[in-house]
């Protein structure tokens, strides 16, 4: 049985105030008998504060990001070690936003999930084509590169800290969401791809995500297709309600 997950990616999003208002809101109201993972990913500085509120929870705190060397001179950046000292043991890595805007490609990103797995993180892992792509009916060829280059050098056991979240760029923060039919697909297409390389058991266990536009009001038809074990939520997962109402559609 693979674990079904909704996690919130809080972006650069809430103010410390904010975050305990929010995570207040969420533990109040969440089901604690749900065999659903829930996983918030607030910004770096108020990692330590989610994760004592959430201390005693189900609830899990990951990062959304973190630097692949161990240490050393990287001006403003945060490493495994670090996250791990304070509590963080997930990390979402390969964002879109962190592709599109800070210049992160596959390689760096083999290298981050090599650190993230040295420390025995859990690996959210992000991938997903552009529009231009989806359009030129490219898509399978860019989201087969992205995991070959990126996650196909780990050996089987590796595969066990890995979550894949399948975030069609153009289906982010646009209000667009791929249609249900078109996250099977996709998640299919991923799914056979690992059992090609590793073999059934691993990728019949590996959860593979949904992101993009997810809300409360599409959650379930999107949750309802056999390849899709959860969501990666953007703007729904800043309002407790919202985010609440989407773990509860599993
Ligand atoms: P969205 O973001 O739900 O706001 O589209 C999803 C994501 O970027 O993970």
């Amino acid at each position: 049985m693979r674990t079904k997950i909704v996690a919130g990616n809080w972006k650069m999003n809430k103010t410390q105030t904010e975050t305990v208002t929010l995570l207040n809101d969420i533990i109040l109201n969440y089901n604690k008998n749900s065999a659903t993972k829930l996983i918030v990913a607030p910004p770096f500085v108020n990692l330590s504060k989610a994760v004592e509120i959430c201390n005693n929870t189900n609830i899990i705190v990951a990062a959304q990001n973190m630097h692949q060397a161990e240490g050393g001179a990287f001006t403003g950046e945060i490493s495994a070690n670090m996250l791990v000292n304070i509590g963080i043991n997930y990390v979402i890595l390969g964002h879109s936003e962190r592709r599109m805007y800070f210049k992160e490609n596959d390689a760096l990103l083999a290298n981050k999930v090599d650190t993230a797995l040295k420390h025995n993180m859990m690996v959210i892992f992000c991938f997903g084509e552009e529009l231009k792509d989806r359009l030129e009916n490219n898509h399978f060829n860019i989201i087969e590169y992205q995991l070959r280059d990126a996650l196909f050098h780990l050996d089987k056991n590796q595969w066990k800290n890995i979550i894949l979240a399948y975030e069609p760029v153009w289906a982010i923060g646009t209000g667009e969401t791929a249609t249900p039919e078109q996250a099977q697909e996709v998640h299919h297409f991923v799914r056979n791809l690992i059992d090609q390389v590793y073999g059934f058991e691993t990728s019949d266990n590996v959860s593979i995500l949904y992101g993009g536009s997810v809300k409360p009001d599409n959650a379930k038809q999107i949750f309802s297709k056999q390849d899709v074990d959860g969501g990666l939520i953007g703007g729904a997962s800043l309002n407790a309600n919202e985010f609440l109402s989407i773990a509860n559609s599993i």
